[in-house]
């Protein structure tokens, strides 16, 4: 699933930058060498990070 249409960043992108050390939208885009552009998918994007983490 397409997490971030503007950067084509999918869950797993998401998964793997957050159990990489990400703890939030902007670092976890930072990590897979984007940036945040419009802020939509940030809730989104935020929930899987957590989730991610709480797991890990
Ligand atoms: S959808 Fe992610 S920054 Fe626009």
């Amino acid at each position: 699933m397409i997490v971030c249409i503007c950067n084509a960043l999918r869950e797993d992108d998401v998964r793997r930058a957050a159990r990489d050390g990400a703890s939030c939208p902007t670092t976890a885009y930072k990590t897979l060498g984007r940036k945040p552009r419009c802020g939509q998918c940030f809730s989104f994007a935020r929930e899987i990070i957590t989730a991610e983490r709480a797991t890990a």
